[in-house]
């Protein structure tokens, strides 16, 4: 199958090297085995697969599928919810609802609304906070293999502060744990993340728990949030008297490494940079839930300089919704508000929301469309008559239409989602 189309695609990286946006404004992918097998200018690619059946897709773009690195699943229902900071929204808001993931039936119907919500907004790949128990961490792994979306999520754990019912011993932890690693790591999609809540839920014993999991099975992630909010961080400085910052709550039991991934890191410290670099861990950017939660600014520029990895991630429920063109704006925004901030361009944004993920995870055959990628792509269409459809029928050249694609898309624009080359919607 061969589909022609304005596409644009960032194999390197913007923040580190030239010319890391690459686009083909009549372009064209030829997709074969899953694969994609060929990309370039149109003509180019037809005259090297003239017999193969093609589509005209040139009223809207292609664009690699979107790669959320932060979204809980048991928090769709809880979305919106303004007004507070993260230990208050925690409490009165979240995990009341988290409790009711025990329940099978209720965790899958909450799976299924979280999958299609990520499906619909052209998200291909994501990295997803599970709930505290194994049933409804069950419910939800099944709904994924399903989906054919590419998931990475885990079991949350927990067993201090926060909510009682949540908590579960560090031995069950453990069982439940690597149960559902056994029934759901690398099987089709699936990976598995070892996923303690926060060093603020989680007593040594459970962070130990985390250890063994990861001394005991190969390739599995690690994601916890970090240096989110000024009175979890004090918390955690009581809780953990001997450490020499929260970074070090995780790096004692060997959970920071190139496979780990970090929510948040608005108020990170010189030397936690230094040594989340060196261990080319990740850190997931949410700017959506860090303005939502009054959280802060992220120092997106102190990450750059430390040569940090960063991504993007929606945080729902924290956040505000599953567009992850949407979560690029508003880092573009804030970058852009703020004093110390990183100025963006199109190309960022695009990178941010595609390979940067894909970096992040560890996953090296997505996130971009070169030829021997995944075919893991979205065609954006405007809907007719909208604004969006307008500017991308006016634009000038491809970085006005790139920041057109970034300011205006939503759910609706999505038009098509692919992954490993079939149809998903
Ligand atoms: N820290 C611990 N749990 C959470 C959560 O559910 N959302 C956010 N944003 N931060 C957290
Ligand atoms: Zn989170």
């Amino acid at each position: 199958m061969l589909l022609r189309a304005p596409i644009f695609h960032t194999p390197k990286n913007p923040f580190y090297q030239d010319h890391a946006l690459e686009v083909f404004e009549d372009g064209a992918i030829y997709i074969s085995e899953g694969k994609i097998a060929d990309l370039g200018d149109y003509n180019d690619v037809r005259r090297r697969h003239p017999d193969s059946p093609s589509r005209d897709l040139r009223d809207g773009v292609i664009l690699p599928g979107f790669i959320d690195t932060h979204i809980h699943f048991p928090q769709v229902r809880v979305m919106g919810g303004l007004g507070m900071t993260l230990l208050e929204w925690l409490e009165h808001n979240t995990l009341p609802e988290e409790a009711k993931m025990s329940d099978y039936p209720y965790a899958s119907s909450v799976a299924q609304e979280f999958l299609h919500n990520l499906l619909i907004n052209g998200t291909t790949t994501a990295l997803v906070f599970g709930c505290h128990f194994e049933t409804g961490q069950r419910a939800f792994f099944e709904a994924a293999k399903a989906s054919k979306l590419r998931i990475i999520s885990g079991m949350v754990l927990s067993d201090r502060m926060l909510l009682e019912s949540l908590h579960q011993t560090p031995q069950a932890a453990y069982q439940a744990s690597k149960e559902l690693i056994r029934e759901f790591h690398q099987k089709d999609r699936l990976l598995y993340a070892v996923t303690p809540r926060f060093s603020l839920s989680a007593s040594e014993a459970i962070l130990e728990v985390c250890q063994s999991l990861h001394e005991e099975h190969q390739a599995l992630r690690f994601t916890s949030h970090i240096n989110e909010n000024d009175r979890e961080i004090a918390t955690v400085k009581e809780l953990f008297p001997w450490a020499r910052d929260y970074l070090d709550t995780y790096e004692r039991f060997g959970l920071v490494h190139e496979h780990s991934v970090f929510a948040h890191n608005v108020h990170p410290h010189e030397d936690e940079l230094r040594r989340l670099s060196a261990a080319k861990a990740a850190v997931s950017h949410c700017p959506c839930s860090n303005a939502a939660l009054g959280s802060g600014i992220f120092p997106m520029l102190r990450h750059v300089k430390a040569r940090v990895k960063f991504s993007l991630g929606t945080d729902v429920g924290g956040g505000t919704g599953f567009g992850l063109a949407k979560e690029a704006l508003q880092s573009y925004f804030l970058q852009h508000l703020s004093v110390e901030g990183y100025e963006l361009s199109p190309n960022h944004l695009l990178y941010l929301a595609t390979k940067a993920g894909a970096e992040a995870l560890g996953l090296v055959d997505v996130g971009d469309l070169s030829v021997g990628q995944a075919a893991d792509f979205i065609y954006l269409r405007p809907p007719q008559g909208s604004a969006f459809a307008s500017v991308l029928k006016h634009a000038e050249d491809s970085e006005r239409m790139l920041a057109a694609i970034f300011t205006l898309t939503s759910a609706e624009s999505v038009a098509e989602v692919w992954v490993g080359g079939a149809r998903l919607h």
